[in-house]
C-alpha cells in the first residue's frame, strides 16, 4: 500500500466537463494502434461508446454456482444479445460455439478456490489467446491487499505488456475481497491502479460517489453487478452506474441467474444503450419475461 501521510482529499474531478480530444469513441483509446481500436470497437458500440458483457467466469473460483450448472444451456442462449462475453479459456473451447462471433473477453489469470493461493502470478500464454482469437484479456487486481497486491499487479503487468505485442486490449477487475472497504475512495485507488499499470478497461462495482471513480479513471469503467438482487434493484444499479459515466456493465448473475435472463439481458442493454430509465427497463423486463 502507498504510503499514506499527509494524503490530500482529491476532490478536483472537473465533473461535468467532458474530457478533450476523444477522437474515438473509448476513453484513453485515441493513441492506440489499429488493432487496439479495432477490437475495442468489437466490444464497445461505436454509435454508444457502450458495452453490454456478458460474464460468466464465476466457475473458475466458485465452481458450478446457480446458472452456470450448465453453460451450453444457460449463457448459450444468452450470446446473442450481448456486446461481448467474458469466460474462461476451458469454457470458450469446451462449450461456447466459435459460430456465435462475438468478442471474447478472455479470463486471463488462474483461478482457484483456495483465496491463499489466487492469482499466483500466472498468466494466460498470450499465443494461446492469440489462437483464440480474443478482443481483450482480463486479469484481477487486489489493489490495497498486502497479501496479493504485488502479484496481481505483476499479472496485470505481464497481460498488458504481452497484449502491446498483439494489440489486445486488457481488462483490469478490481477484487473486492472481506476485509476491503467497497466506496468510492477505495474504487477510485483500485481503478487508478489498474489503468496507471496499463489496463484499458477496468471493471469496478458501484458506489456512492460513483462519478469521481469514473472521472478520476483515465479509461473506461465498467461494473460487475454482484450477487443476485430483485431485479427492479438491478436495473436501478445499472442506471445509477450509466448515467455516473459507466461505459457499461459486465454483469453476471443478475443476468444468469434471473427469473427470465433473456427478458433482463434485453433490460439491462436498453439501460446501457438506449437511454431507459429502470423504471422503463423494468417495465421492458415485466413485459418480456
Ligand atoms: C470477478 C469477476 C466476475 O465476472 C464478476 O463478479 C461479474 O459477475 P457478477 O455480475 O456476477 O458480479 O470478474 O472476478
Amino acid at each position: 500500500m502507498a504510503d499514506m501521510d499527509g494524503f490530500r482529499e482529491a476532490n478536483n474531478f472537473g465533473l461535468g466537463k467532458a474530457v478533450e480530444q476523444q477522437n474515438f469513441h473509448v476513453k484513453g483509446a485515441a493513441n492506440l494502434s489499429w488493432g487496439m481500436k479495432d477490437r475495442l470497437s468489437r466490444i464497445f458500440n461505436p454509435k454508444t461508446g457502450k458495452s453490454v458483457m456478458l460474464a460468466c467466469d464465476h466457475g473458475f473460483i466458485m465452481g458450478p454456482t446457480s446458472g452456470l450448472e450448465r453453460i451450453d444451456l444457460s449463457i448459450v442462449p444468452l450470446i446473442e444479445y450481448a456486446d461481448c462475453l467474458m469466460c474462461t479459456r476451458g469454457v470458450l473451447q469446451a462449450v461456447i460455439p466459435p459460430t456465435t462471433n462475438k468478442p471474447i473477453c478472455l479470463r486471463s489469470d488462474a483461478g482457484s478456490t483456495i483465496l491463499t493461493n489466487l492469482n499466483d502470478n500466472v498468466v494466460i500464454d498470450i499465443q494461446d489467446a492469440v489462437r483464440m482469437n480474443v478482443s481483450a484479456m482480463a486479469v484481477m487486481v487486489a489493489a490495497g491487499d498486502e497479501n496479493f497486491e504485488a502479484k496481481t499487479v505483476a499479472n496485470l503487468y505481464k497481460a498488458v505488456d504481452m497484449g502491446a505485442r498483439y494489440g489486445i486490449p486488457v481488462m483490469g477487475v478490481t477484487a473486492v475481497g472481506k476485509t476491503m472497504a467497497r466506496d468510492a475512495r477505495y474504487f477510485s485507488l483500485a481503478t487508478r491502479v489498474c489503468a496507471e499499470n496499463g489496463a484499458n478497461i477496468v471493471k469496478s462495482y458501484y458506489c456512492d460517489g460513483f462519478e469521481k471513480i469514473v472521472a478520476g479513471c483515465p479509461v473506461p469503467v465498467v461494473i460487475a453487478g454482484g450477487k443476485k438482487l430483485p431485479e427492479k434493484e438491478a436495473l436501478e444499479l445499472c442506471y445509477k452506474a450509466i448515467n455516473a459515466g459507466a461505459a457499461g456493465v459486465d454483469m453476471g448473475r443478475n443476468v444468469f441467474q434471473s427469473e427470465a435472463p433473456v427478458a433482463m439481458i434485453k433490460a439491462v442493454y436498453a439501460v446501457v444503450h438506449e437511454n431507459y430509465t429502470a423504471e422503463q427497463a423494468y417495465e421492458m423486463f415485466n413485459d418480456l419475461k
